[in-house]
């Protein structure tokens, strides 16, 4: 399977992708593109030979062609599937109708619980007791997409944003590689109706 991941930041699921994908996970992942020139994640891509991309959204008049062009990009590989690894825009309707079923995104909490940004934070004001992550198809709801595979972790006394996003991060680092190992095997796929569907035991 040909995977296409798109990145923000510092790339730390990319990273566990690509671990995943060395230890021999039946998926391939042909290029990384980045809206932040910057991005750490580039520099992890580049060191395991993978092709990368910069599309700095600040040079696109709006979302809609920033998006077309991004799509462009992204289907010059031709990829069975679109992986969002902590690409922090808002993606258009029709971007995310060009890949339905075959586009995901981790997310730090407990879909549908916290959904938009320092969720960590806001577990913590709300006093939960247990926070995690999300991996989900992408739709048009931000955030909203079918779950596919949650992480929980529990919340401590003495916990701030930082600690807690650390906890989350490592479970994330777990279930992200195995929801795209599903994806690749076949087993899993996004239903008509809009639901996941996984064949086979978790
Ligand atoms: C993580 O919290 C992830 O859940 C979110 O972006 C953050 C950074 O991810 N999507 P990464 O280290 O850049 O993969």
């Amino acid at each position: 399977l040909s995977v296409v991941a798109l990145i923000s930041g510092s790339g730390s699921n990319l990273q566990a992708l690509i671990d995943a994908q060395e230890q021999g996970a039946p998926f391939r992942i042909r290029a990384v593109i980045s809206n932040e020139p910057e991005a750490f994640g580039l520099e992890r891509a580049r060191r395991h030979g993978m092709a990368t991309a910069v599309l700095n959204h600040r040079d696109y008049p709006d979302r809609a062609s920033f998006d077309a062009a991004l799509a462009a990009a992204i289907d010059g590989y031709d990829p069975g599937l679109v992986v969002l690894a902590g690409f922090m825009r808002i993606l258009t309707p029709a971007f995310v109708e060009h890949y339905r079923g075959r586009l995901f995104n981790i997310h730090p909490s407990l879909l549908p619980k916290y959904q938009g940004l320092h969720t960590h934070k806001r577990a913590l004001e709300a006093g939960d007791t247990e926070h995690g992550a999300s991996v989900h198809f992408v739709t048009a709801e931000l955030d909203g997409g079918p779950v596919v595979l949650q992480a929980r972790v529990p919340v401590r006394p003495g916990d701030d944003p930082g600690i807690l996003a650390a906890r989350v991060l490592k479970q994330e680092h777990v279930i992200y590689p195995t929801v795209v190992r599903w994806f690749a095997e076949g087993r899993l796929r996004l239903d008509a109706d809009g639901r996941p569907n996984l064949d086979g035991e978790v």
